[in-house]
């Protein structure tokens, strides 16, 4: 069993990456972190405690963490994730109070507390992380390793260049990217291909709560993808990065030099990956080149439909 950490921005697919963790027996989740990003600070750890009052895991502790990017400003995704960041279900308002804690001082906390070193999985902008290791640089040896969502060997998501959780705290993300830890990092060449149907939610919706409540996220969140790409499905995109953890098959990945643009618009939050070689930069990540489609939309509906 692997403990992890989910630093997320809810988020449609952050809330159904949560749900595919609380269902899986592979991974241990020690605690939810919550960023600014699909939407503001408030509405992210608003949306994560309503995901978790809507499954009864009031054991799940919750840390706000930064309200806005490290340099840039904050763009929240309403058109993408609505003006609640969590539009679709009729979840009530959230039933409890984050930790006092900020979220690096909660992770430093639950760190230091773990015998062993814990994954990170951050699944929106990576502002939470850069700043922990900039104020825990001691803690970087209870970081086994950091599993994100983010990034694109190809074309971007927010801009041509650039996909959202990158694009919006490239200078967050560059900390991440060059801390020398053990980083892997499921971009949207993969997210893209492993697309969410209405055969699979169908089946959600028989399962039970939990099921129901994708199926209501994936009726709103599925709008914006046959808006824009035409698409009759959508990526989960962040419950690719926690299905690595619990089974490292379902990405394919290769060791790549990885740099992040931090310069101005039009490359702004490029995350530029040398896939062959030709640079001689450093291998610092394990980049996702391909996916297991149909086995990891298998596993969300299994996990997720297993939690009644
Ligand atoms: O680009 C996709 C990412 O941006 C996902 O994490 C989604 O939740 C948004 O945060
Ligand atoms: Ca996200």
């Amino acid at each position: 069993m692997t403990a992890i950490i989910l630093d997320c921005d809810p988020g449609h697919d952050d809330a159904i990456a949560l749900m595919l963790a609380l269902g899986s027996h592979e991974v241990e989740l020690l605690g939810v972190t919550t960023v600014c990003g699909n939407q503001t600070l408030d509405k992210t750890t608003a949306n994560a405690i309503r995901v978790l009052d809507h499954l009864g895991r009031d054991d799940v502790p919750v840390a706000a963490g930064a309200p806005r990017p490290l340099v840039r400003e904050p763009h929240v995704q309403a058109r993408v994730h609505g003006e609640t960041g969590l539009d679709g279900p009729d979840l009530p308002p959230p039933a409890r109070e984050p930790v006092p804690e900020h979220a690096i001082d909660w992770i430093a906390g639950t760190l230091s507390a773990q015998p062993r070193p814990v994954t990170l999985v951050p699944t929106g902008p990576l502002t939470n992380v850069a700043l922990f290791l900039a104020r825990y640089p001691e803690l970087e040896s209870k970081v086994g390793r950091i599993v994100l969502m983010g990034g694109a060997i190809g074309e971007g998501n927010t801009t041509p260049a650039a996909e959202f959780n990158i694009w919006a705290d490239p200078e967050a993300a560059h900390r991440v990217f060059t801390s020398g830890l053990d980083v892997t990092m499921a971009g949207l060449d993969v997210t893209h291909k492993a697309l969410m149907r209405e055969q699979h939610v169908e089946r959600l919706a028989r399962a039970g709560r939990a099921g129901r409540l994708v199926a209501d996220l994936y009726r709103f969140y599925s709008q914006h993808h046959r808006r824009k790409y035409g698409w009759d499905g959508s990526p989960v995109h962040d419950a690719c990065a926690v299905a690595h953890v619990i089974d490292d098959s379902l990405l394919q990945t290769v060791r790549c030099g990885v740099k992040v643009d931090t310069g101005p618009e039009p490359s702004r939050g490029r995350t530029y990956v040398d896939r062959w070689g030709s640079t001689g930069w450093e291998p610092n990540c394990g980049v996702a080149v391909d996916i297991d489609s149909e086995r990891f939309l298998e596993l969300l509906v299994e996990r997720i439909g297993g939690l009644g």
